[in-house]
């Protein structure tokens, strides 16, 4: 095309209303949920960009789908049809469906890895890390150090360091390192893409240790589609062809359908191993279902079947990318320092950086993220100390977390461009009231995944 503006490469079908909270009701409403957002009600929010999981809008094709769902308990034409799906993208011979992403992530800690263990990753996601740590192993994050540095430009600050990983090897024994997962793209890094290359490399790492390698593929086409503008060798390559590529460098994923899969539900697990597969299966039929729905309506795996097909088409991919980069830089053209570059789902607000007055165990992120709640109705989240911070013992500062950052998350064909906009304009409202924020301390907190439920006051 010959003109610059992208546009949204879809119409609207069917909208919803937002509710619009006024200052006081959402200043009551904070008091209300301890200044935890996650316990707001979504109708108290304007934008919410808590998260890009679950919260797109699925396409007529899927809502269709979803008519032709077949329930049968057992054998249903609904799981063939997602079956083929995912075994044609990743090219792994066993798919197990799962409730979510975090479902696939129990069945496979739970019958790979024992107390004692080590499962590196570039940035376990919060899940993960819970996941593995209920295991009694130990999750270890082995980014990049070039990622350790939210202003630093570079094209794929997902990548796992590969001497590290080399190091935990030799150090621990390929018998105390069950499996090797890489994120892709990095959620937690700043949703920063993993380049082929560095896959290959772990590849060959896992190969010589004889360690199996698993993704974490809940946004491989995102990852896909950096790998194609940011790789030599991928420009004219397809997002089926560049995501089957990563697959193939892997013996297996966990998926979370509620991202790439553009569904509002589901996940898989997808392997090579029958064996291991078999296990899974039998862990799944205890707590999911039975293994052609495994927690799954058939009319879910419809949808998943047929949001798999549309995440890998290119005008959708050109936007996916370029809008959410479009936020980013209209934010940092503005002085609002963040994540470099933008991650393909979200933009991450560097908090450390913007609130320098604030130190880490007085949560800057958690202050940056009430304030852009109380100010403009949008809903972001903390991913800093207070979701990756470790309590400190009584009476001292929590362990901060390596960085302190707002993540605006993007949901899938849900905003449009003056959505955005207004976003925006808040940020850069609030980043220049930033010396008038203050921290915030816990009043109550869970022994995990506190950062659902703790509740704050404002120091
Ligand atoms: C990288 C990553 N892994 C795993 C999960 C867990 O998926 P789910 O929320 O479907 O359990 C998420 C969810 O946000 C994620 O971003």
């Amino acid at each position: 095309m010959p003109y610059r503006t992208i546009i949204e490469p879809f119409r609207i079908h069917s909208v919803e209303a937002i509710d619009l909270p006024d200052e006081q009701q959402r200043a009551t409403a904070l008091d209300r949920v301890g200044f935890n957002l996650f316990g707001l009600h979504a109708d108290e929010v304007i934008i919410d960009l808590l998260t890009d999981s679950g919260t797109g809008a699925m396409s007529s094709r899927q809502w269709a789908g979803m008519m032709v769902g077949d329930e049968s308990y057992a054998g249903s034409r609904s799981f063939y049809r997602f079956e083929s799906t995912v075994k044609d993208i990743t090219g792994f011979r066993e798919v197990i469906p799962t409730h979510q992403g975090r479902a696939a992530e129990k069945i496979l800690f739970t019958v790979m890895v024992d107390s004692g263990d080590v499962v590196p990753n570039n940035t376990h996601f919060d899940t993960t890390r819970a996941n593995v740590e209920y295991q009694g192993a130990e999750a270890r994050d082995l980014v990049t150090e070039e990622a350790a540095d939210p202003a630093v430009i570079l094209p794929f600050k997902g990548n796992m360091d590969t001497a590290a990983l080399r190091r935990t090897l030799d150090e621990l024994g390929p018998d105390r390192v069950p499996l090797v997962m890489v994120t892709v793209t990095n959620n937690s890094g700043g949703g920063q893409p993993v380049s082929m290359a560095n896959l290959r490399a772990v590849r060959g790492i896992c190969d010589e240790y004889g360690v199996p390698l698993f993704l974490d593929a809940c946004r491989f086409a995102e990852n896909a589609w950096f790998i194609r503008l940011r790789e030599d060798g991928y420009a004219d390559a397809t997002p089926r062809e560049i995501a089957r590529e990563m697959f193939s460098l892997a013996d297996g994923c966990t998926m979370s359908a509620k991202k790439d899969g553009m569904a509002n539900i589901g996940g898989f697990l997808a392997l090579n191993d029958p064996e291991l597969a078999l296990q899974c299966r039998n862990l799944l039929i205890l707590t999911e279902g039975f293994p052609t729905y495994g927690g799954l309506a058939g009319y879910d795996l419809e949808a998943v079947a047929q949001g798999l097909e549309e995440v890998l088409d290119e005008h959708y991919l050109h936007y996916r990318i370029r809008s959410t980069a479009y936020l980013a830089e209209k934010v940092s053209r503005a002085g609002v320092p963040i994540v470099q570059p933008p991650g393909g789902h979200a933009v991450y607000l560097d908090a450390a950086a913007l609130l320098p007055h604030i130190p880490p165990h007085e949560y800057p992120a958690q202050s940056l993220a009430v304030e852009l709640y109380g100010n403009g109705g949008i809903r972001g989240v903390e991913i800093g100390s207070v979701m990756f911070g470790r309590p400190g013992a009584p009476g001292e500062p929590d362990e901060p977390a390596p960085m302190e950052l707002v993540r605006l998350a993007i949901p899938r064909r849900t905003y449009t461009q003056s959505h955005i906009d207004y976003v925006a304009e808040v940020v850069i409202d609030v980043a220049a009231q930033s010396g008038t924020l203050a921290g915030y301390r816990i009043v109550e907190q869970a022994p995990w995944l506190r950062h659902f439920t703790a509740r704050f006051e404002p120091i």
